[in-house]
């Protein structure tokens, strides 16, 4: 595997093989595994995979935790390896921004709701980051994960209102036994969050299987499911069309539930399709 720390050096090196592209924020675990699994079938015997680990400052809302995000880099390189990557794309965060930078990403429409409405600034950080590891890297392809489902639908928007030539690929949600979906940021969780935080996929699956027609209807009955523990402590629960985003009245094809929820500090979002 080899490990590139430098834009020229990223940009220089000589290439024939199609790339597939997985951006990530390390603290690698299983739902990162899938997508350089997915990665890497997409791949073939003649592609390359490779895995960017940036922790973007731009993505993080101020006071929110930049610092404290996890950056175990031995043990992600080790996972990498094992993992069969071929590149890794690891750029400090003065390679990546100018201290006078001016120059952002804006998705303006599908960002202003659900994430986009509690972490103001989050996406314009996400779309500038990846639109740059687009640039720098040239992948062909690149994976991202349905947990995310906002940031899917605008890095979307954003490859297709800006032509980048590439195909986004989505990756279902990787979920711990318990139905915890996997992330970075379940390890702030304590002993007594952790279990708690397993409500969330509980409520979602009940909302979605109740056969309810009106969204108040099944919103309600997922906020009634997350309440039942303490720590649980919702910042919104939303029914809306997986294509625009815009809050449903009724259940119809295509609607998304989508919920954020905090657990102490720590903000754990997830979702599901209504059948
Ligand atoms: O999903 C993530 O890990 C990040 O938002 C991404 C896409 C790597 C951009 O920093």
């Amino acid at each position: 595997m080899k490990i590139v720390t430098t834009i020229a050096e990223a940009q220089s090196r000589q290439r024939s093989k199609p790339r597939v592209l997985v951006p990530t924020m390390g603290a690698l675990h299983k739902a990162h595994l899938e997508l350089i699994r997915v990665a890497r079938e997409r791949a073939g015997p003649n592609g390359e995979v490779a895995v960017s680990i940036f922790v973007n400052p731009l993505q993080f809302v101020p006071g929110s935790d930049y610092e404290q995000y996890p950056r175990p880099e031995k043990a992600d390189e080790e996972f990498c390896r094992n993992a069969g990557v071929d590149l890794l794309f690891r750029p400090a965060a003065r390679e990546l921004y100018f201290e006078d930078r001016s120059a952002y990403v804006e998705e303006a429409s599908l960002s202003s709701v659900l994430e986009g409405k509690s972490r103001p600034g989050h996406f314009r950080g996400v779309c500038t980051v990846v639109a740059k590891l687009f640039n720098i890297l040239a992948p062909e392809v690149a994976t991202f994960g349905e947990k995310d489902f906002q940031q899917l639908a605008i890095v979307r928007r954003m490859v297709r209102d800006l032509n980048f030539k590439i195909d986004i690929i989505a990756v279902p949600t990787v979920r711990e036994d318990d139905g915890l979906a996997c992330s970075s940021r379940n390890r702030y969780l304590n002993l007594e969050e952790r279990k708690q935080a397993a409500v969330l996929h509980k409520a979602l699956l009940a909302a979605a299987s109740a056969n309810k027609r009106s969204a108040s209807d099944v919103v309600d009955l997922a906020r009634k499911v997350i309440s039942e523990v303490q720590l649980a402590d919702i910042d919104y629960v939303e029914l809306v069309d997986a294509e625009t985003l815009q809050p449903v009245e009724m259940v119809r094809p295509n609607s998304l539930l989508a919920l954020a929820v905090l657990f102490g500090k720590t903000r754990l979002i997830d979702n599901i399709r209504l059948p």
